[in-house]
């Protein structure tokens, strides 16, 4: 069966699907239902990378549908550190479970994964490369607060060189004809073929370094942080750490229902004085990483969501 790995592998209306799926799940999130679709079935949790909400959300929904979760755990407890490939580590794996979630520091790596794999992969960012499952419930988080997602003017900002979360999103963002503006220091720009193909699918990309300056017209601000993991040269990160802070003096004024995201964990990006503002919304973007995922694991494992949830006192 087919995973997910870039968001090439959804059209348009099954992200919709999906993300109505998703809307149906919460009270199963927030665990005032009981519902277990999933039950008697396994996901892999694979995490090559550190990873705290990816990992943790995925199994909270795989546990709320009433799955299991097995987890690779420590990399350096595992027989990755004895040379095993990841070619075996998956087939390995892939006998174990229904559908793997995985994560690792390769770009490329989750197709590679799918392909020695007979289950599903869910693609929990490989590297540089993409991070759909996270743009899944990013789409939601902003189709939640602004209503639908079409036509909405995003600014991302930050490391947008090597963030997957942008790489995917805005691929994800163009199709829904959203006007995109790249915010980021010189260095870590939106690679050039990104914003060539994003171009050629008729998107309109600004391009610029003046974050504050860009916010006034926006719907969304997707902050980002700067991936300090993938810097080769330690002084090339050290000239381009702390490029924006954003700070709750920066938004007086912004659209009063423009809303600031980030995928988390932060460092600087945001100022915590930005928390108690109407704008913040990365809190429950995390949280929303709990339906997103559940939708998805119910999609790919062809288990359908009843159109109607209710549920009686657990
Ligand atoms: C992101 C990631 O791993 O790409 N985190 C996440 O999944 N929420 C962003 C980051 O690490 O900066």
């Amino acid at each position: 069966m087919a995973g997910l790995i870039t968001m090439d592998d959804l059209t348009n209306e099954q992200i919709i699907d999906i993300l109505g799926d998703a809307e149906r799940l919460l009270p199963v999130a927030r665990g005032e239902i009981y519902l277990p679709l999933l039950q008697g079935r396994i996901l892999g949790n694979l995490f090559f990378e550190p990873s705290t909400r990816t990992r943790m959300s995925f199994e909270t929904a795989m546990k709320r549908l009433g799955g299991d979760v097995i987890n690779l755990g420590d990399v350096k407890t595992s027989s990755v550190v004895k040379g095993e490939t990841l070619y075996d580590t998956i087939q390995m794996v892939d006998g174990y479970t229904d559908i793997i979630a995985m994560r690792h520091p390769r770009q490329g790596a989750a197709q590679y994964a799918q392909d020695a794999a007979q289950v599903p992969i869910l693609n929990g960012g490989d590297g540089a490369g993409h991070h759909p499952t996270q743009t899944m419930l990013d789409l939601f988080t902003i189709k939640q607060a602004h209503g639908h997602l079409d036509g909405l003017r995003v600014v991302l900002a930050g490391d947008l060189r090597y963030g997957r979360t942008v790489h995917s999103l805005s691929h994800a963002l163009v199709r829904f004809g959203c006007d995109l503006i790249f915010a980021s220091p010189d260095l870590l720009k939106m690679p050039e073929e990104i914003v060539s193909d994003l171009r050629s699918h008729g998107a309109n990309v600004t391009e610029t370094e003046d974050l504050y300056g860009s916010m006034a017209e926006a719907d969304v601000v997707y902050m980002t942080r700067i991936q300090k993991e993938r810097f080769a040269d330690e002084d090339e990160y050290a000239r381009c750490a702390g490029a924006y802070k954003l700070h709750a003096r920066h938004l007086s004024e912004v659209k009063q229902d423009m809303i600031v995201m980030h995928p988390l964990p932060r460092v600087d990006e945001i100022d915590p004085s930005v928390d108690k503002t109407r704008h913040a919304r990365y809190f429950e973007q995390a949280f929303n990483g709990v339906v997103a995922r559940m939708a998805l694991l119910c999609r790919l494992l062809g288990v359908p969501i009843p159109a109607k949830i209710e549920g009686g006192a657990l």
